[in-house]
């Protein structure tokens, strides 16, 4: 049984497709062991991405992260981290595949509609940087 964190990003929320998504997850195999919708604050974004500080993209990233709400989730499950990263399609959602995540609701490699942890290191990581031990179950 493995753990990975699932954000939806502000692009999604907007949209109003939080549902839509997090059934993906359900109808696939994944449990929802913790889940909440919350603001980021610009520090807490960039806390978030630190590892990819020196990137071009970084300040763009930020921005948009910090545009709107955001849902962030626990997905349990067998194989939990590449479920996740395989539902979810390629980060560019034209170059995702018929079916994932990013092919049906994103619009471009800045506004993704989801982000999942891409080890289980960082899904720890991750996860705690959002709940406490107690909120997952
Ligand atoms: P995410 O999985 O949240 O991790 C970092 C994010 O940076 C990524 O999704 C994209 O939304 C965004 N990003 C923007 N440009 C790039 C790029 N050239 N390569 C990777 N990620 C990028």
């Amino acid at each position: 049984m493995e753990r990975t964190l699932s954000i939806i990003k502000p692009d999604a929320v907007a949209k109003g497709v939080i549902g839509k998504i997090l059934d993906r997850f359900e109808s696939n195999g994944l449990t929802i062991a913790a889940t909440k919708k919350l603001q980021l604050s610009r520090k807490e974004a960039e806390t978030f991405y630190a590892v990819h500080s020196e990137r071009p993209f970084f300040n763009d990233l930020v921005d948009f992260m910090i545009s709107g709400p955001v849902v962030v989730s626990v997905l349990t499950g067998e194989d939990a981290m590449k479920k996740n990263r395989d539902l979810m399609g390629a980060t560019n959602p034209k170059e995702a595949a018929a079916g994932t995540i990013r092919a049906d609701f994103a619009e471009n490699i800045d506004a993704n509609a989801v982000h999942g942890s891409d080890s289980l290191e960082n899904a720890a990581v991750e996860i705690a940087f959002f709940f406490a031990e107690k909120e997952i179950s």
